[in-house]
């Protein structure tokens, strides 16, 4: 009987064990995270852990945590094998993180960011990241030529291009429905050139389109950068101030030029 006892809690401990080391390995839900695929890992950076507040405005979690899957190896997708990794400097949501081509360095332009596990924006991060998946170290860095007016940008989606050129259009600098009022939707294309870390934001051509956000960006073999979908800015006297953008209207930038097709 003694035994048996004995193989009872060693089975319980053993359970116990399981199950805590279990839970030390599996992310909290979250949302409106991001992802990169650097090498065979799959990372993710950020998200609202928060299950009140959907709208990031009061009750937000934005945590700055990193996970990641180890892809080299196959697994069982009801149980995948969560690994933590070094936390980002801030919270983070809502942006598209470009992994370099060059080094395989990861740079984020824009976004919201947060002062990590709170609901308040970060106003006084830098605007760009680069995280450097070898060291895990993160560098605000510094930018040559940098547009004070790029300072708060979120609802982006960056592209970078195989020379290590990224290239943003538009966004807006909204934080939270309190002010929203005061928030300034963009229609102008940044390029940081990552080698360099230099910025340049070109002038707004004529045939350029109304301030946009919230849309996705895809960068085409052919050099070819494709806008669909998102939120614009209503012309002057509309009674809205946006409108969702029609899946029949794309916008392509190509040469600098932008060309409405
Ligand atoms: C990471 O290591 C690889 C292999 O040594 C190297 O090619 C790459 O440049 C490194 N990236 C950074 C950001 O240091
Ligand atoms: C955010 O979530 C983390 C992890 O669950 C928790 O430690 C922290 O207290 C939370 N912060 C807020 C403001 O809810
Ligand atoms: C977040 O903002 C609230 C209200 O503005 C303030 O009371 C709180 O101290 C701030 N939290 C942090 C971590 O700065
Ligand atoms: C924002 O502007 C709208 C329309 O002009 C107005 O009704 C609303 O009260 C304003 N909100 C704030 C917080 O100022
Ligand atoms: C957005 O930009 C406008 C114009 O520069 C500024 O008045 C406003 O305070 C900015 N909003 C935030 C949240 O910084």
């Amino acid at each position: 009987m003694k035994s048996f006892q004995n193989i009872q809690s060693f089975l319980l401990t053993i359970i116990l064990l399981f199950s805590f080391v279990n839970c030390q390995n599996i992310p909290k839900p979250r949302y409106q995270q991001t992802s990169s695929l650097i090498g065979n890992r799959l990372y993710f950076f950020g998200g609202d852990l928060s299950t009140t507040d959907y709208s990031n405005d009061n009750a937000a979690n934005i945590t700055n945590e990193v996970w990641y899957l180890d892809l080299s190896s196959s697994f069982n997708t009801a149980t995948p094998p969560w690994n933590k990794y070094v936390g980002m400097p801030i919270g983070y949501i809502l942006s598209a993180p470009c992994v370099s081509p060059i080094d395989n360095s990861v740079v984020f332009v824009g976004g919201r960011m947060f002062i990590a596990n709170t609901a308040n924006i970060s106003l006084g991060s830098s605007s760009v990241y680069v995280f450097n998946s070898n060291s895990s170290l993160w560098t605000p860095p510094r930018i040559i030529g940098f547009k004070s007016s790029f300072k708060l940008r979120t609802e982006i989606h960056p592209v970078i291009d195989n020379y290590g050129k990224i290239y943003t259009f538009g966004g807006n600098n909204y934080t939270n429905s309190d002010n929203s009022n005061l928030s300034v939707d963009y229609n102008d294309m940044s390029i940081l050139d990552t080698t360099s870390m230099s910025w340049s934001t070109l002038p707004i051509s004529a045939n350029a389109p109304l301030p946009f956000f919230g849309y996705t960006a895809t960068l085409l073999p052919t050099g070819i950068i494709v806008y669909i979908g998102g939120y614009k800015s209503t012309p002057p006297g509309s009674d809205d101030k946006y409108e969702t953008v029609n899946m029949n209207e794309v916008y392509t930038l190509y040469n600098i030029l932008y060309i409405v097709t």
